[in-house]
């Protein structure tokens, strides 16, 4: 009997050291530096690819990045609450060295878009991966962001670095490899042609205006690559936060008659998409953006492709731990 207990003693403590090792090679060890491969990128020259740009590009990436002044200088996108601290978005605008279009090449901010990896190499999250979207499309994002828009222009905004780089969860999520970059092979991608209609739906709903990341089961388990895998897909519950972190749940935009918009006609959609009118006359929050800019095409793909997602009966509510 003492022996047994002896034994166990000597294990748990084997145990203990184990635990404290790895906790020190997380806390002490620097950050993984991922290699990056910059790929070739074309800037588009016609004037249709690059007014979808600027499109992509004031609606996506202006959503977060558009600060107080009018420019995409930042603003506090997480709170010091929140797991993974408080966290602004950068200042990407043109300011010769305030602002991130000054330190990276097209290839670099190629790279990152696709696989979540900074110039330096460091996972900085998912938040503006678009793994799908097209070369041209990318390109003319690009084209966008180094333009003489007003948006894009130098300000002197700074933001503190995010608190995340000192957390042991982040730290321990990174280097255990769930960050980890998105795979990317290099090779050319392009958008599905305007003409297949669902598939150009799909396209723009899951691979470009974020429809899918925000109207899934929640950020984290949204999957980029295979968004149809995502938990919950379309059927909403994703707690979203506003500009002031009061969080709404995504709603349920499957075509489930009960809990989505199965009974909504195209037009009716369409206003919601666009203004923020439901068809009963009530508002949405804003915590769903209003995607005024997007055309009959655009629209009439998006709801083509929706009614071809699989019907999720369920209502979409905020998760008990978010309330
Ligand atoms: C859902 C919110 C979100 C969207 C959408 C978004 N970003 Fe960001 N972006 C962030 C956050 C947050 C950071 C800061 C990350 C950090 O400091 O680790 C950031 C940082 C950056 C950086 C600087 C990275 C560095 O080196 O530190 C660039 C460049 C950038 N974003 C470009 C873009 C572009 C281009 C788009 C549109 C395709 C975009 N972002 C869309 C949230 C977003
Ligand atoms: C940043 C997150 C976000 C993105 C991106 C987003 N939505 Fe939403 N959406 C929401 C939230 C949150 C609500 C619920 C708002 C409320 O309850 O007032 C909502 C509501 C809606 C509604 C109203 C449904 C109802 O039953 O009232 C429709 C339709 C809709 N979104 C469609 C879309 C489409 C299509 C896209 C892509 C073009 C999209 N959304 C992109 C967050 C988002």
């Amino acid at each position: 009997m003492k022996k047994a207990l002896k034994i166990f003693g000597f294990l748990l403590a084997a145990l203990a050291l184990i635990i404290a090792l790895i906790a020190a090679w997380v806390k002490l060890t620097p950050m993984p530096v991922y290699e990056v491969k910059p790929p070739q990128v074309v800037i588009p020259t016609d004037s249709a690819t690059l007014e979808r740009g600027k499109k992509v590009a004031e609606l996506v990436c202006a959503h977060c990045h558009l600060g107080e002044d009018g420019k995409m200088s930042g603003r506090l996108f997480s709170q010091a609450t929140d797991p993974f601290g408080e966290m602004w978005t950068s200042n990407i605008t043109q300011h010769p060295t305030k602002g991130a279009m000054s330190r990276y090449s097209d290839g670099e901010l190629a790279y990152l878009v696709r696989t979540g990896i900074n110039r330096e190499g460091r996972v900085v999250g998912y938040m503006m991966c678009h793994p799908q979207m097209s070369d041209e499309e990318l390109g003319a994002v690009i084209a966008y962001l180094r333009s003489d828009a007003p948006m894009m222009q130098p300000s002197e905004v700074e933001h503190p670095a995010p608190e995340y780089l000192n957390s042991f969860l982040v730290k321990a999520l990174i280097k255990f490899g769930v960050f980890k970059p998105l795979p990317y092979d290099g090779q050319p991608k392009s958008a599905p042609p305007m003409t297949d209609q669902v598939a150009y739906g799909r396209y723009l709903a899951t691979d470009i205006y974020e429809c899918g990341v925000c109207h899934s089961a929640s950020f984290e388990t949204f999957d980029l690559i295979t968004p149809e895998k995502s938990p919950n897909f379309m059927g909403g519950s994703n707690p979203v936060p506003d500009h002031d972190f009061n969080l709404v749940a995504s709603a349920n935009i499957t075509p489930s008659k009960d809990y989505g918009i199965g009974t909504w006609t195209k037009e009716q959609f369409s206003a919601a998409v666009r203004t923020g009118q439901r068809p009963d006359g009530t508002i949405l929050k804003p915590n769903m953006p209003r995607f005024a800019p997007l055309n009959e095409q655009e629209i009439d793909a998006i709801w083509a492709y929706l009614q071809t997602v699989p019907a999720i009966e369920q209502a979409a509510v905020l998760p008990t731990s978010s309330k």
